[in-house]
This record gives structure tokens, C-alpha cells and sequence, in this order.
């Protein structure tokens, strides 16, 4: 007799795992099954957010950070330093111990909240009534169990592209770019999205001379214009260079290193010879071979599968959460579906308002915004008024000498009602956080104005700029 689940969550990303958790907090008996296997071939909880994503990432972004700050940024503070030097393999371990720090910590969690971890590969197999049949690993280890609900947390992978073959040495996706043992003197970046930007940054610090080439016209298109100007004016100040309007040709590599031929955006012929090669042009959902069509659920064109606000698939006890349905690919995103599923399959009313859900960038300065951008706003006929507060009228932003970057407050010209933050600056990604409880209890303006800040801090740029949105009648400016 197989064995039966209430509950049964298909990957264990920030998505799959939080479900799971929430799932066993609310007492239903709850297994998960994830098949990534780390370096050394073990099997490893965390999706690709603890173990080649968010978390790695941001390791190697403090480290070369404080490379970068040693190296070229104390001495206006009167702190001299000779012989700064970078072992990039001590960077990388340190960067591995975090990861496993961290999945181990996952583990812990699935011990204390009862939830069975089951190794291998998940497929569905067949719907028997109310349960769905499901098989785990393949060959002579294969294993079938039953659940009572399925929650599809598969996510995504590296989207590749035609005639660029990613070997993860010379021209690496995110798993090698986080990776590398050594700095390459040229690193070539295909993308200047949100890995392009954060990874191409990381290797700049530590000496790389990186470019960047993007098929867009416009940079950072998502952000709010403001933010475009100012983040592509702070990237090329710190050397990284951004080609816009590409049109990506041959990609050849061999022992002379990597030559990545392009037409640019006046149609001219170029090429870019470089040492390393990142492509990171986006993600793809991780839906193939996950037995689908034995249950009788389609995906859409894109291999997304289609649900509702809340999740929901056609089928009404799987549901589907994170990278492989719509909506933002960001883990934050992705374990709040979890935790909202798992409450509604317990019978209770969440309900996530997705327009909410922030977004950060961690280059530096760091970028976060929330809600509607000025130009989606104007798009929508909406009216409204908006404020915005240098960081270099901010005090602890001077004594930090992160004076760079601004807050600006977008707010309904009549209600005064906040509609969008974007920020730019150290910290953004802290910051904007006040912004989004501000949203989701519906704030004016006004409201965050008449917060009491602590001062000096860098959230009194927040209250600046909402006392300038609501009408003009900021402080310190
Ligand atoms: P992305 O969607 O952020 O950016 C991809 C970029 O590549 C876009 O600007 C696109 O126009 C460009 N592009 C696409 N095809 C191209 C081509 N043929 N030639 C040149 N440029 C091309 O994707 P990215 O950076 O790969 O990240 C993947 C996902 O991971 C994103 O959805 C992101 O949300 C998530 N992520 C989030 C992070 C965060 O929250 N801080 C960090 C890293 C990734």
C-alpha cells in the first residue's frame, strides 16, 4: 500500500518549502519532495533561492562590497590601507557555508514541524477520485505515494539561448556565475536585468572590466523613469559598461576566451571578446516531466500553468505557487502563495494583493520599489502628485558616504492615497518595506509624513518625501 499524504508539496524552494511548513502548522500530515542534489551530490533542500540564487548571491555581493570599500573607498574617511587582495576561493567557501547553513536550517524546520522530506524527482501518475497518485524517483528506488492536495512548487530555470551553449566555465547561467574561481579581467553579461545587473556588479568590485549587452532600448525598463536615470547614471559612474538595443549574433568560445558577435543599436556590426560569458535573459518554468498530462492539467504556451488570484488550477486539488505560474519570478512572491494556499486548503480566507508585493535589486546603490511606477500611472489616466527626497540632504546617509540615490512617494492627487515608492539608495531593500505596510493598510501620504522617524536614520528620507507628495511641504529640502 502506498502511502497517504493530506497534503503533498512538489518542490522545496521558498515557495514549496514555506507551504510545507504552513501546511504542518495548520495539521495536515505533509510530505515534500525535492530532487536538487548539491556540488558534492547531496541531496539539498532550498530550490535554487538558498542554493544558487538570492542567498549566494547576496554573500558574494557583501564580499566584493567590502573589497571594493577597503580597497578604493576608505580613505575619505582618513583610513589608510595598502595591498588590499581578494582570494576568491576563501569568498566562494564562505559563500558555500552560508548555502548549507542554510539548508541545513530547512531541514531542521522539516524534523521540528513533522514534514517528510522525500528525495527524488516527483511525477504525477493518475487521479484516483479525490486522491492523486504520484511517483517519487525512478527505476528500482521508485516510491508511490497518494495525496489528498498537491501544491506545484517546481520553480524555474535559467532560460538559455539558441547556439550559446551554457557550460558553466566559460559562459556560465547564475549556478556558474556564482562560481568562478578567479576574477576574469573582461566578463561579458547577456541581459541587464536583475542578475545581469546584480552578478555583472559583484565581478566589477573585484576588478573585472564588465559590459553588459541588453536587447532593450530602454534600461531597467520595469522601474519607475526616475529610477532608470539615476541607476544608469550611478552604473556607468562606477564603470559598468550598458550597451542598449542589441541584437545578439554568433557566440563562439575557445582557448583565446569568448567572442559574442552583435549588431548595436544602429544596426552596426561589433563584437565583444571577453574572458567569461554570463547569460541571464530570464527564466523558464520548471514544468516538463511532472507527469501533468496524467491528471489531465495543461500548461499555457510559455510552460507556465495557469491559476487563479489565489492559485488555484483547473483542478480543484492541486494548486500551483512561485516561478511556475504568473506573476513576478521572486521568492518573497512565491512564499506568500505558499503560506496562502496552505491557509485555504485549511478552509480560512487569506488573500494576497499582489500590488504589494515589493521588488529589489541589490546592486549599489540597492533599488526596491513597490506598487505603480509614474508612467504606469500616467498610462492609467490616474492623477496624481508625487515627492521626492535626496539622500544627500539626509545626515546618516552623509556620515555613511551613501549619499547617492532618493525616495520618491507617488500618491492619488485627491485622496492623497500612496500608490507607489521607488527607492534608490544603501538600503533600499529595508527601506522599502515601511512603504509596503504603508500600501497594504491603504496610507496617504500625509500618514507616513506624520510618522515619528528616528533621526538620524536613512528612513527620514521615506517621511521627506511623503511630506513632499503631499504638498510640497517637505522639511529639510
Ligand atoms: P530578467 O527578466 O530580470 O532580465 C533579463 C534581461 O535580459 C531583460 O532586460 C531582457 O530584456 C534581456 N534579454 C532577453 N533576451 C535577450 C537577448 N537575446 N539579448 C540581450 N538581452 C536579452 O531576468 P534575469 O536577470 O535572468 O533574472 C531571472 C529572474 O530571477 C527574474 O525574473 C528576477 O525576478 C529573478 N531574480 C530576482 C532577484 C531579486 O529579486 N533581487 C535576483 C536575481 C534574480
Amino acid at each position: 500500500m502506498s502511502e497517504k499524504f493530506d497534503v503533498v508539496v512538489i518542490g522545496a524552494g521558498p515557495g514549496g518549502y514555506v507551504a510545507a511548513i504552513r501546511a504542518a502548522q495548520l495539521g495536515f500530515k505533509v510530505a515534500c519532495i525535492e530532487e536538487w542534489l548539491d556540488p558534492a551530490g547531496e541531496p539539498a533542500l532550498g530550490g535554487t533561492c538558498l542554493n544558487v540564487g538570492c542567498i549566494p548571491s547576496k554573500a558574494l555581493l557583501a564580499s566584493s562590497e567590502a573589497y571594493e570599500q577597503t580597497a578604493v573607498k576608505l580613505d575619505v574617511h582618513g583610513i589608510g590601507v595598502s595591498d588590499v587582495t581578494i582570494d576568491v576561493p576563501k569568498m566562494i567557501a564562505r559563500k558555500d557555508a552560508i548555502v548549507s547553513k542554510m539548508t541545513k536550517g530547512i531541514e531542521f524546520l522539516f524534523r521540528k514541524n513533522r514534514i517528510t522530506w522525500l528525495k527524488g524527482h516527483g511525477r504525477f501518475v493518475a487521479a484516483n477520485g479525490d486522491t492523486l497518485g504520484i511517483e517519487v524517483g525512478s527505476g528500482d528506488d521508485a516510491r508511490q505515494i497518494e495525496a489528498g492536495k498537491v501544491i506545484i512548487a517546481t520553480g524555474s530555470r535559467a532560460r538559455h539561448l539558441p547556439g550559446i551553449t551554457v557550460d558553466n566555465q566559460q559562459i556560465c547561467d547564475n549556478e556558474g556565475a556564482l562560481a568562478m574561481g578567479e576574477v576574469p579581467a573582461r566578463l561579458g553579461v547577456i541581459g541587464a536585468g536583475v542578475i545581469g545587473l546584480e552578478l555583472g556588479s559583484v565581478w566589477r568590485r573585484l576588478g573585472a572590466q564588465v559590459t553588459i549587452l541588453e536587447a532593450m532600448p530602454t534600461f531597467l525598463a520595469a522601474a519607475d523613469g526616475a529610477v532608470q536615470k539615476e541607476a544608469a547614471r550611478q552604473f556607468a559612474r562606477q564603470g559598468l559598461k550598458i550597451e542598449l538595443g542589441v541584437k545578439i549574433g554568433e557566440v563562439s568560445a575557445g582557448k583565446q576566451g569568448v567572442k559574442v558577435s552583435y549588431e548595436d543599436a544602429k544596426g552596426k556590426a561589433q563584437a565583444l571578446a571577453c574572458d567569461r560569458l554570463i547569460v541571464s535573459v530570464g527564466r523558464v518554468p520548471n514544468t516538463d516531466g511532472l507527469g501533468l498530462d496524467a491528471i489531465g492539467l495543461a500548461v499555457d504556451e510559455r510552460g507556465f500553468i495557469p491559476v487563479d488570484e489565489q492559485c488555484r488550477t483547473a483542478l480543484p486539488n492541486v494548486w500551483a505557487i512561485g516561478d511556475v505560474v504568473r506573476g513576478p519570478m521572486l521568492a518573497h512572491k512565491a512564499g506568500d502563495e505558499g503560506v496562502m494556499v496552505a491557509e485555504l486548503i485549511a478552509g480560512q480566507k487569506p488573500h494576497i494583493d499582489y500590488n504589494c508585493i515589493p521588488w529589489v535589486i541589490y546592486t549599489a546603490p540597492e533599488i526596491a520599489w513597490v506598487g505603480k511606477t509614474e508612467e504606469q500611472l500616467k498610462a492609467d489616466g490616474r492623477a496624481i502628485k508625487t515627492g521626492q527626497f535626496p539622500f544627500a540632504a539626509n545626515g546618516r546617509a552623509l556620515g555613511m558616504e551613501a549619499a547617492e540615490g532618493f525616495v520618491k512617494v507617488i500618491a492619488d492627487a485627491d485622496t492623497d492615497e500612496v500608490l507607489g515608492v521607488h527607492v534608490i539608495a544603501a538600503a533600499a531593500s529595508d527601506l522599502i518595506s515601511e512603504a509596503v505596510m504603508a500600501m497594504e493598510f491603504k496610507a496617504s501620504a500625509e500618514d507616513i509624513g506624520r510618522i515619528c522617524h528616528p533621526h538620524p536614520s536613512l528612513s527620514e528620507a521615506m517621511r521627506e518625501a511623503a511630506l513632499a507628495a503631499t504638498d510640497k511641504r517637505a522639511l529639510n529640502m
